[in-house]
């Protein structure tokens, strides 16, 4: 199926679900505000491949990224990794930030955000 529609309510602060869209993984992370404020002011220079968190979210608490790693196609682990509500990948060791923006470790670029849009509050159409 092209596009997927996600009713995402239950996705407490902090927690990140996993879905399949297009047969890849993808992350719904939603971000507290704690993680929110750590990555607001991340300067360009501290990033590999520089996006501020504005260009990758439509709102600040929820995340949307497809789950593959971006140096050599593995699954990141959510929640996990050196920077706190990021994503850690565990076959060569590459770094994510909660706003999946590649931060240490041999991944070149951030974790994709695929199209999506909300249809409401809460449910976001993907694709
Ligand atoms: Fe993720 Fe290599 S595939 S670090």
């Amino acid at each position: 199926m092209a596009t997927i529609e996600l009713d995402i309510k239950n996705i407490a602060p902090g927690m990140c679900s996993s879905y399949k869209w297009r047969g890849k993984p993808l992350f719904v992370k939603h971000r507290t505000e704690g993680e929110i404020s750590a990555e607001a002011n991340t300067p360009f220079s501290a990033l590999k491949d520089p996006e501020t968190p504005e260009q990758r979210t439509i709102k600040p608490e929820w995340l949307i990224v497809i789950g593959i790693c971006t140096h050599l196609g593995c699954v990141p682990v959510p929640n996990s990794g050196d920077w706190a509500g990021g994503f850690y990948c565990p076959c060569h060791g590459s770094h994510y930030d909660n706003v999946g923006r590649a931060r240490k470790g041999p991944a070149p670029l951030n974790l994709e955000v695929p199209p999506y849009k909300f249809l409401s509050e809460t449910i976001v159409l993907v694709g």
